[in-house]
């Protein structure tokens, strides 16, 4: 019969665990009857959390089902998880957070879903009945771009509308062998799973959730937290945005070589020996990301419809470029070179997008 761990990072959440515990006990216990265990892991929170959860287990019965693994110091979000993972042994691990901002009655769909196949199942707050209670405005957007960056930067997230969820489960066949490969900075363990995980892509599904408001105490996400995922996502995206931008800046000067040798050199007219210097260009600019920034993924199709596509790519950054300079100098009266500068980074983004979302799109199973 199938076991269902369910991971919960704390600190500071004495109040919250002692109306948390009965709550899993209810819905665990519908589910699997007793087949189930809860990992707390805590990082030494000064209200005792981990004594109060002790005490709460006890008085309703479900010592047995309850781990409890305390940390010295504040290490962070991700990593509780990670190790409530080792501790681990359900065949189905649920991680959410212990504030009840997540409805712990949920975790029932999440589980008919792993039944059904799934591999991985987000609670999402983005898609139909789903909906945000708990953050404020500010908080909300910032998520939404957090995510928006997350999803540009990482491909393996985009199949999500809720990345930054901070309630989901998986296979334990998802995560096996794999946790040592996992690096996770800060809040979003979440994405290290998406990006470092074994499981297909169409295996991934969403449920929704009304994400509540805080029943005690307050948020532990801070400056340090957000400084950590903006690096974390470069690093899952393994820089590939900076290699594609130095081979952006190589380009430029194939273009200006070639046209300087073209038209100087072997006084080809400007309107030939600039075609032949952007050509040149655009496949010394193929080459480079083929070998360099691309170099690791299992991209769809062959040599030559990447190169296709990539042509297709670069004709519509260059278009938004122009289209934006255009615009920006008719319409806003800008000065032409700060539109072209706006022109030139929204192209590149479109350019690197398309790059990495088109041209080398991967293969669906991630292993
Ligand atoms: N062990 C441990 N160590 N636990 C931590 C730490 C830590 O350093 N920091 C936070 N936690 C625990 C909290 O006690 C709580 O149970 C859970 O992790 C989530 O922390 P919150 O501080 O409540 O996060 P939030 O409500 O601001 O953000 C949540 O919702 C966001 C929106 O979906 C998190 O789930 C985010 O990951 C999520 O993006
Ligand atoms: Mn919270």
């Amino acid at each position: 019969m199938t076991k269902i761990s369910v991971v919960l990072p704390t600190y500071n959440e004495a109040e919250n665990i002692k109306l948390l515990l009965p709550a899993l006990k209810k819905v665990l216990e519908d589910i699997t009857s007793k087949n189930y265990e809860i990992i707390i892991v805590d990082d030494n929170s000064p209200d005792n959390t981990a004594t109060v959860a002790k005490e709460t287990a006890r008085s309703i019965g479900i010592d047995n089902n309850l781990k409890v693994i305390v940390r010295e110091g504040k290490r962070g979000l991700a990593t509780a998880v990670i190790d409530g993972f080792k501790a681990s042994s359900g065949d189905y691990l649920v991680v959410m957070d212990a504030d009840l901002q997540h409805p712990p009655e949920k975790i029932k769909e999440i589980y008919l879903e792993l039944e059904k196949g799934a591999e991985i199942v987000v609670a999402s707050r983005f898609i139909k009945g789903g909906r945000d209670e708990g953050l404020s405005f500010a908080r909300k957007i910032f998520s939404k771009g957090a995510a928006l960056i997350g999803k540009l930067l990482v491909p393996q997230i985009r199949v999500l509308s809720d990345p930054m969820s901070g309630f989901f489960a998986l296979r334990r066949t998802v995560i096996e062998g794999r946790l040592d490969l996992m690096n996770p900075k800060g809040f979003k363990i979440l994405l290290e799973i998406m990006v470092k995980g074994k499981y297909s892509k169409d295996k991934v599904r969403e449920v929704p959730i009304v994400f509540g408001k805080r029943a005690y105490g307050e948020s532990k996400l801070g400056l340090k937290e957000i400084l950590d995922y903006l690096l974390h996502i470069l690093s899952l995206n393994e820089y590939r945005i900076l290699k594609f931008m130095a081979v952006g800046v190589s380009g430029i000067f194939v273009n200006e070589g070639v046209l300087w040798l073209a038209h100087y050199k072997v006084a080809l007219p400007v309107y030939l020996s600039g075609l032949l210097a952007i050509e040149t260009s655009i496949l010394s600019n193929f080459a480079l990301n083929s070998l360099v920034t691309f170099r690791k993924e299992r991209a769809k199709g062959t040599v030559l419809t990447r190169l296709a596509k990539y042509h297709v790519a670069t004709a519509i950054g260059a278009f938004i470029n122009y289209a934006t300079l255009l615009l920006l100098t008719h319409l806003l009266r800008l000065n032409p070179l700060v539109a072209n500068l706006i022109g030139i980074l929204l192209g590149f983004l479109a350019n690197y997008t398309l790059s990495e979302h088109y041209v080398w799109e991967r293969v669906g199973r991630y292993e």
